[in-house]
């Protein structure tokens, strides 16, 4: 049997197999961030994932990215949640959750509030807003009491994540946010002690990280890394050099697990963040994007990765299309594809909880006969 189907250990979770649910952003929050009955359904849909990490969350409102995604920095966002992670466990699953800091990728049409960032270097890119696309702005730089401040916010968030019924938090340190453009030279021009050398740009992960994990307790905190990605303008420079001192850092703290996006066995620093980091690791694998998804929807890759000594696999758009992707992968089923890429993020059950399961279908064709 394949391995991906073996139990495992995540801090005090027993996951029933190594399948993890990527975090997906998929904007059917309220305006206010409020989680929705319909996200209910739709992650209750995908509860036989070994684990579920639920969707980038803002920790406070100038950390609004985009129209409609969640948040969890009051009692309603908590409340909204609570619903969702009640779902998921009635169905039996387990979840995380991700906090997620904009920074720069923000707009005052999306949040209500001018962004700021380490520095004040614009995204190279439009950011969607209610009204279309428009041109980002110049975020404003942080000062050191914004950062402190931020880091409590981040705390706080995931003490906010616990109370709603979340099994613990993953902070969003990929993909070009906050986290990842005071690690970038590209975007960190600061010459205080949150810029400058590496020790200096991998300050702000490291209080993250570490004042989330004394808020909630470390094995319910996992970390979120994108080495080398360029997504959403960004320009790591040492990529090596920035990793290895980050893991450093973080190695005696106990974390869950890192969570590797894009993870690539054929590439050295995939194995040298392996040997560096003693905990679990979760690999995210390096499949076409934007797509199409291979008919496996990940699952060789993440047999190579497993193989190359990871120890879980997250899969993100074979989950979003796929409520029962364990199943399919299990029996060998043919995967549904993503059907429509512009139903990702906008709202509505439409691309979102009106994926089918296996059974779904076969009670389909059993009926259809009998209606023909
Ligand atoms: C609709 C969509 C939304 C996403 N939102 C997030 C997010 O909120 N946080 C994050 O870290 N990654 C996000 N990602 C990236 C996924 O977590 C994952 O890394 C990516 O889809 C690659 O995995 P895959 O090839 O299995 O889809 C998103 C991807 C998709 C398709």
């Amino acid at each position: 049997m394949s391995r991906l189907f073996e139990p495992a250990s995540l801090g005090d979770l027993r996951l029933p197999n190594r399948l993890v649910m990527a975090p997906m952003t998929r904007n059917r929050a309220a305006a206010d961030g409020v989680p929705q009955p319909i996200m209910a359904t739709y992650y209750a849909q995908r509860a036989s994932a070994g684990l579920i990490i639920a969707e980038a969350s803002t920790p406070n409102a100038v950390g609004q990215t985009y129209p409609n995604i969640t948040a969890i920095h009051d009692r309603a966002h908590v409340a909204g949640w609570r619903q969702v992670t009640d779902a998921v466990r009635a169905a039996g699953g387990r979840m995380f959750l991700q906090l997620q800091h904009g920074g720069r990728v923000g707009h005052p049409d999306n949040s209500g509030l001018a962004p700021v960032a380490p520095s004040p270097v614009p995204l190279p890119d439009t950011i969607f807003t209610p009204s279309g696309h428009q041109p980002a702005v110049v975020p404003r730089e942080m000062t050191i009491d914004e950062i402190h401040a931020t880091v409590a916010d981040f705390a706080a968030a995931a003490r906010n994540a616990v109370d709603a019924g979340f099994a613990g938090v993953e902070v969003h340190g990929a993909n070009g946010y906050l986290i990842h453009q005071f690690l970038a030279g590209g975007t960190n021009h600061r010459t205080d002690a949150y810029g400058g050398s590496v020790a200096g740009r991998i300050r702000f992960a490291v209080e993250v990280v570490k004042a989330v994990a004394d808020a909630v307790g470390p094995e319910r905190v996992g970390l979120r890394i994108a080495p080398g990605l360029t997504v959403n303008g960004i320009e790591e420079g040492d990529t090596g050099d920035i990793y290895r001192a980050l893991l450093d850092a973080l190695a005696d703290v106990g974390l869950a697990y890192l969570h590797v996006v894009f993870a690539d066995p054929g590439q050295p620093l995939f194995h040298d963040l392996r040997r560096r980091w003693q905990g679990t690791l979760i690999a995210n694998p390096m499949l076409p994007w934007p797509g199409p998804l291979p008919a496996d929807g990940g699952r060789r890759e993440g047999e190579r990765l497993l193989a190359a000594g990871a120890d879980l696999i997250s899969l993100g758009r074979a989950f979003l299309a796929n409520p029962d992707l364990v199943e399919r992968l299990r029996t060998g089923a043919p995967l549904n594809p993503v059907r429509d890429t512009g139903l990702m993020y906008v709202g509505g059950e439409s691309g979102y909880t009106d994926y089918p399961t296996l059974d779904a279908v076969a009670r389909a064709e059993t009926l259809a006969p009998a209606a023909a």
